[in-house]
């Protein structure tokens, strides 16, 4: 199963207006913008570039952003504006690329930079604009472009330059501003008070936007679009599909039966973790299915990565057509999908088109059995992964589901080079719990994103005592990232990475050697398979 096999759309509550709208003209930073923005408690979406103005207007935002792009405006079929966009009368901040294209056109020039700007530049200000409130005359922003703003449009002031000089930031006072840098990068210093200043002052948000109005908004369109009928979650141990139940559950209590399928190749002690949680302290109906047996028996030889995730894909399906004459009539299918799921399968075609939306989370469960003919809900698909956290904690889940790390659905499956055997899955089983219980006892668990342990499929020769041992490699593998499209490696002290080290050749037989994967996303990915 590859992970973009299935491709229904999503269900979600359509009519959550957005108070920002955010454009997308292919900015690798388009969906951190977004996320900045509702960092401040602004309800945003982001769109295509494409989007008609109706669809725009049909959002009633109170101020759209343009984003950055790879293009310049002066490419053939680059994006443009969408026709009418400036005559919605609402706040329009145009980012880089976005920037560029406001000012071409509204008559002013762009041009090529005679050295490429990327990276860190002075952003010196000039006069005052409302843009720029709170904001150091002398500061440090990200810029990231060869093309930029020589002229003004009419009517347009010059509020900052580059220490090179080049135009910084570019306005007509009231309702058009662009930026020629990322407010969204950290790297930025003032980035958030320039959103702050455009969101809250110029655009008038109200900046209330929280994890307890989603809950409320979202409990009350699960009641009416579920009315008296079933529903059906499966839970997979992770944050995304156990919010998505707590939410139903919410909102409908026992009209919603969970299934945890235990596959045999989750981490230890996660099925019996999951049950308790879910059965015990939240009330809910959960059914577990042992299957690991078939999973196992299923994987039986293979070594192929993605022959490996078809054939757990499957299994997941059979289980599913197996368990489904004991889960009663339902209607419904909750899953956790969130919003770069949505936005990210969008993306492989015509950016963002409904039509084209294929879903990932889904893979875990291998897509539904025709059979079942259930109606998918994606309560989660509006929420960033930190957002999905805060809906959990308020929900009252417990930490040590809603801080976890995610998890991919073929589960350790994948985090094994080569076959899977029941005394592989034990020894790495055993190795990553080591990792993450010593992430967790150094403070280190949440500062980065995704720490897991591979079970690599080279033996090494080693030395027990006065014996020579010819052993398994063990991979440790954490990353840092925000959008999980690009990653970097976790920077962990060496004395950190010597006491894991230790531990697992210690106390883990069959493993002789470990080494930490210092490789970023791209070119490598975060998982090995
Ligand atoms: P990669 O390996 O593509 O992973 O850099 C990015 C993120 O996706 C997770 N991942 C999966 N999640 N089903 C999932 O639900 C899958 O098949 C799957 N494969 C990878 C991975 O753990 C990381 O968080």
């Amino acid at each position: 199963m590859s992970r973009s096999d299935v491709s229904p759309t999503f269900n979600r509550p359509s009519v959550e207006q957005a108070e920002l709208v955010v454009l997308d003209y292919g900015s690798q930073y388009s969906l951190l913008i977004a996320r900045r923005i509702r960092e401040l408690g602004v309800y945003c979406e982001l769109m295509p570039a494409t989007a008609d103005v109706s669809e725009i207007a049909a959002r009633k935002p109170r101020g759209i952003v343009l984003s950055g792009g790879p293009h310049s405006v002066y490419d053939d079929g680059a994006a443009g504006l969408p026709e009418g966009l400036l005559d919605l009368g609402i706040p329009v901040l145009g980012i880089c690329y976005g920037a560029q294209l406001l000012a071409h056109s509204l008559g002013g020039r762009v041009a090529s930079a005679p050295s490429r700007e990327f990276g860190r530049a002075e952003v010196l200000l000039e006069g005052d604009s409302p843009l720029l409130t709170g904001v150091e005359s002398n500061s440090v922003a990200w810029m990231s472009h060869t093309d930029h703003i020589v002229e003004v449009p009419p009517g347009f002031e010059v509020f900052a330059r580059s220490g090179d000089g080049l135009i910084a930031v570019i306005g007509d006072g009231a309702l058009f501003w662009g930026v020629q840098f990322h407010p969204e990068v950290a790297h930025t210093a003032f980035g958030r008070d320039l959103l702050r200043n455009f969101a809250l002052d110029l655009c008038g948000c109200a900046g209330d936007w929280s994890a307890t109005s989603f809950i409320e908004n979202t409990v009350d369109w699960l009641r009416t679009r579920i009315g008296d009928r079933r529903v059906i979650c499966a839970l997979s141990g992770g944050v995304d599909s156990g919010v998505a139940a707590a939410l139903v559950s919410r909102a409908v209590g026992s009209q919603l039966t969970c299934v945890f399928v235990d596959n045999g190749l989750l981490r230890l002690g996660e099925a019996e973790q999951c049950m308790d949680v879910f059965s015990r302290h939240l009330n809910m109906r959960v059914v577990k299915v042992d299957a690991s047996e078939k999973f196992l028996s299923a994987l039986d030889g293979v070594v192929d990565p993605e022959e490996k995730r078809r054939r757990i894909g499957r299994s997941f399906m059979e289980v599913f057509e197996e368990v489904a004459p004991t889960l009663g009539d339902a209607d419904f299918f909750a899953q956790g999908t969130t919003y770069p799921d949505v936005i990210e399968s969008a993306g492989d075609s015509k950016r963002h088109s409904s039509a084209a939306a294929k879903i990932k989370t889904h893979h875990n469960v291998g897509g539904l059995p025709d059979t079942m003919r259930l109606e998918l809900l994606d309560p989660l698909s509006f929420l960033f992964k930190d957002e999905v956290r805060q809906v959990g904690r308020s929900l009252g889940l417990p930490e040590e589901i809603v801080d976890r790390h995610p998890f991919p659905g073929p589960g350790l499956a994948v985090r094994m080079t080569g076959a899977v055997t029941r005394e592989r899955l034990e020894r790495l089983r055993r190795a990553d719990h080591i990792f993450i219980s010593e992430l967790r006892a150094a403070g280190l668990y949440r500062h980065t994103a995704q720490a897991l342990a591979v079970l690599t499929s080279e033996r090494t020769v080693g030395v027990l005592g006065d014996a020579r041992t010819y052993e398994d490699v063990l991979a440790l593998r954490a990353v840092d990232t925000e959008d999980w499209m690009t990653a970097d490696w976790s920077r962990f002290s060496h004395d950190f990475l010597a006491t894991v080290s230790n531990r697992i050749v210690n106390e883990v037989p069959g493993i002789s050697r470990v080494v930490y994967d210092i490789t970023s996303k791209p070119p490598a990915t975060v998982e090995w398979e």
